[in-house]
């Protein structure tokens, strides 16, 4: 994808080689002070060292910039050491080169000190220095922390004088969750923006940081032919699924509180709707694309408690089998309560209530444990109005356009075409495009962190998107909360029979991640 611009003004591109690839990045941004909190913590290790590692590797870091991790009663022998246990953990290449890891380490600044003390916010303002020939003090101040802390690590870097941006700028970077409600949405935005100015907050979303999930937009503004056809009269229905095979892993008390609306539908797949369902954007600026989703999201029809039952569907994993191997019921993983009623598959019915998308159901799916990793956005489009090649054939499928995120990123089209020999019946053919697969696509966390870089907030959620989203799905939230039981599925199976009655009058019905779809009518 062509590099979004902050402003009017085209980025300098330069060209690196990578293996066999060549890939057009944008320069380096300016030498930052680039400061961790929770620097020695499972995100750090497993993402954003690794991303800094390439990134400066690949000149998308400015070589003078430096790493500085606040951490609490450790030497910074003992901080590197913890980083190099998550590469090793990871297999990353550097720790087979000393070299370069020395060179990496060289760096590494450690500030001792906890969040809580304003002491360490005053040791870390003495610690952030203009660097190589930039007379700037810039920082981007990263919070790979608990959301918690998020308002207590603003207070202490606004009392420290680290907010102002006279003598440089100053960026904090937030992880999801954003809040758990629209409540404590709204309470952390408030938090945040009483020491920092909106366009100072980047709120990560990772999924805007997917090569596929931008190319949504390429896709759609830089094709001629989507336009016509992306709307009410020839679209029957949209949807959005994400299915994962892996469990919650090691994060059981996130994710009893969180469960998958939470977790995925009101972040991620919220965020990839209205990348779908948005009007062109009047530039590719930042303010010009989040002012055109925030309006899809003024667009969605709330939900009233008695239409909850029909428009949504919530269930559980149980034991069940992925390739062969015996997974765990979600109440017996580590952590979970034995009678849990948390959701591990979540689906929403939206219905947008503009010109362009009134009647055509979006349908948000997203679970656990389920028979493949897929992430895929599917417009279905409205079937022939009667069969004109063969009355005692079926009519036709509908077209199904597919934007595969992941993995093996594309574009499928699904026509129909006659089938050979002699008659005039038909069959569903696939046009398969594929797209990037390579290792020269950026991780999300890459492309994220440039961006805070160069001040390009275009792949970040504003506080408004945020607190609408919550609004969105609360009453759903408030519906669940009281909820005795769920219903539950086979790990490894799509076993979910509420999602027929959800789909009933898709064309299709649901779309199943990882089935054969050949048979559809
Ligand atoms: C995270 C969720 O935001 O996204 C996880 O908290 C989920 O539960 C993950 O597994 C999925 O991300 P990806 O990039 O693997 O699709």
């Amino acid at each position: 994808m062509t590099k979004r611009k902050a402003s009017k003004q085209p980025l300098e591109a330069e060209t690196h080689e990578t293996g066999n690839e060549s890939i057009v990045l944008a320069k380096a941004a300016d030498p930052s002070n680039i400061v961790i909190f929770g620097a020695t913590g499972d995100l750090t290790k497993r993402k954003l060292i690794p991303s800094l590692i390439r990134m400066l590797d690949c000149g998308l870091v400015h070589k003078d910039s430096r790493i500085i991790g606040l951490v609490n009663k450790r030497s910074k022998e003992e901080w590197i050491q913890i980083l190099f246990d998550g590469l090793v953990e990871i297999d990353h290449a550097i720790i087979k080169s000393p070299k370069k890891w020395k060179a990496f380490t060289e760096k590494l600044i450690l500030v001792p000190g906890d969040l809580n003390r304003d002491k360490s916010y005053s040791l870390l303002a003495e610690a952030i220095l203009p660097l190589g020939n930039c007379k700037q003090k810039n920082a981007m101040f990263y919070c790979a922390i608990p959301p918690a802390w998020y308002g207590k690590v603003a207070q202490g870097l606004g009392k420290a004088g680290l907010v102002s941006e006279a003598e440089g700028y100053r960026r904090i970077v937030i992880e999801k969750p954003f809040g758990m409600n629209l409540e404590t949405s709204l309470a952390l935005n408030a938090e945040l923006q009483a020491v920092f100015n909106e366009n100072q907050i980047y709120r990560i979303d990772h999924y805007l940081g997917k090569e596929s999930v931008q190319n949504l937009l390429v896709y759609r503004f830089a094709n001629g032919i989507m336009e016509p056809l992306w709307n009410r009269n020839y679209i029957d229905n949209i949807q959005i699924n994400v299915s994962e095979t892996l469990g919650i892993e090691y994060r059981a008390q996130y994710y009893e509180k969180a469960g998958a609306l939470r977790d995925m539908i009101q972040s991620h797949l919220m965020q990839v709707m209205t990348l779908v369902a948005m009007e062109p954007p009047v530039e590719f600026t930042e303010d010009a694309v989040r002012d055109e989703k925030i309006k899809v999201l003024r667009a969605v029809r709330r939900f009233k408690p008695e239409d909850i039952d029909s428009l949504t569907v919530a269930a559980q994993y149980a034991k069940g089998v992925i390739r062969g191997e015996i997974k765990p019921a979600y109440v017996a993983e580590e952590g979970v309560s034995p009678d849990s009623v948390t959701e591990t598959f979540a689906a929403v019915r939206f219905q947008i209530d503009n010109w362009r998308w009134q009647g055509v159901p979006f349908i948000l799916t997203s679970g656990k444990r389920l028979p493949c990793r897929m992430s895929e956005v599917i417009i279905r489009f409205k079937k022939p109005p009667f069969n004109l090649f063969n009355e005692h054939a079926s009519l036709p499928t509908s077209n199904a356009l597919i934007f595969r995120l992941q993995p093996d990123s594309g574009i499928v089209l699904r026509i129909n075409a006659k089938k050979p020999g002699q008659t005039t019946d038909n069959e569903v053919m696939e046009m398969h495009a594929p797209y990037a697969n390579t290792d020269a696509v950026a991780d999300a966390y890459e492309v994220l962190m440039h961006d805070v870089l160069t001040g390009d907030g275009t792949l970040f959620s504003r506080a408004d998107e945020v607190n609408e989203s919550w609004a969105i799905i609360e009453p759903i939230l408030n519906a669940w909360k009281n909820r005795v039981s769920i219903d539950r599925y086979p790990a490894g199976s799509c076993e979910i029979t509420a999602m027929d009655k959800l789909t009933k009058d898709c064309l299709c019905g649901w779309y199943q991640p990882g089935q054969d779809q050949s048979n559809e009518e």
